[in-house]
């Protein structure tokens, strides 16, 4: 079918676990415009693709597995994800939907145009306190879902979607700052703690639900750890990776805050 064709993202694994990134400019066939999670599918159900957006979309199984059915009004194909890093392209245009999910599947969908929320659009004018909030969740027969509209829900432009996955119980991930990024960290399956430490107080705070984000702003060293079986951690972002925006030595962090 004309467009629709799997995209390989990256995995980087390494003893901490598996990291796959989603990014402008790179492998992805459009900018980022939106972002939604689609959870607590009912067994039975479908979930129909195009309610949220009628751009082009990505979709990919954060968690568990399902088969997406495209059809453009003369064929119908069927691919089954059930890898993080595993994408499906759907142009706009071509109609899809999801069935025979797994229990603890979890639908990532990226767009390249806006998404329906349907709900009330809170303009966030304190986005520069780190905090754990609430975002655009709407109710559907079928199952939950999540909206995240880059530079609207939330004060930036979504350039990267980044997720862990696989991580050890026993593992910590993080351990630097960035100096400009800003990010939402959010736990779309399981459970796993963030410290987040501004040179002078340290403040943990435990997510398990993917209907809420912990803000992160520039300037905080973080630590996640605790991760549940079946963790995944989805971190929306304000930028494309770049290794300068990192800080990894703590001594350095201290005198990027004027604390040294
Ligand atoms: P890192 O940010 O150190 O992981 P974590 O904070 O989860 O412990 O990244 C691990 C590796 O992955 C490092 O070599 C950089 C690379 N990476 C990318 O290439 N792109 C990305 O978007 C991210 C987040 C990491």
């Amino acid at each position: 079918m004309i467009g629709v064709r799997i995209v390989d993202f990256p995995k980087i694994l390494d003893e901490r676990g598996s990291l796959s990134v989603i990014e402008n400019g790179s492998l992805l066939p459009f900018d980022i415009a939106a972002c939604a999670w689609v959870y607590d599918l009912r067994d039975g159900e479908e979930w129909t693709g195009r309610r949220l957006s009628d751009s082009d979309e990505l979709v990919v199984a954060l968690s568990g597995g399902f088969d997406v059915i495209v059809e453009d009004g003369s064929e119908q194909e069927t691919y089954h994800l059930n890898r993080p890093y595993r994408a499906l392209y759907v142009p706009e245009g071509v109609g899809w939907r999801i069935a025979g999910f797994s229990t603890n599947s979890v639908v990532l969908i990226l767009s390249a145009g806006e998404m329906k929320s349907g709900a009330m659009h809170n303009p966030d004018s304190d986005f520069y306190k780190n905090q754990v909030v609430g975002l655009n969740n709407v109710k559907y027969a079928q199952g939950k879902v999540t909206i995240v509209n880059g530079c609207n829900d939330i004060p930036f432009d979504i350039k990267r979607a980044y997720y862990l996955y696989d991580v050890p119980a026993d593992e910590s991930r993080g351990s630097h700052a960035h100096k400009e990024l800003r990010q939402l960290v959010i736990a779309v399956s399981g459970s796993f703690h963030v410290t987040l430490d501004d040179g002078m107080e340290k403040h943990t705070y435990t997510l398990s639900r993917p209907g809420e984000a912990l803000r992160v702003t520039p300037g905080m060293w973080r630590t996640l750890d605790g991760f549940s079986s079946g963790a995944v951690c989805l971190v929306l972002a304000s930028d494309v990776y770049t290794a300068e925006d990192y800080i990894r030595d703590y001594d350095e962090f201290l005198e990027f805050k004027k604390l040294k």
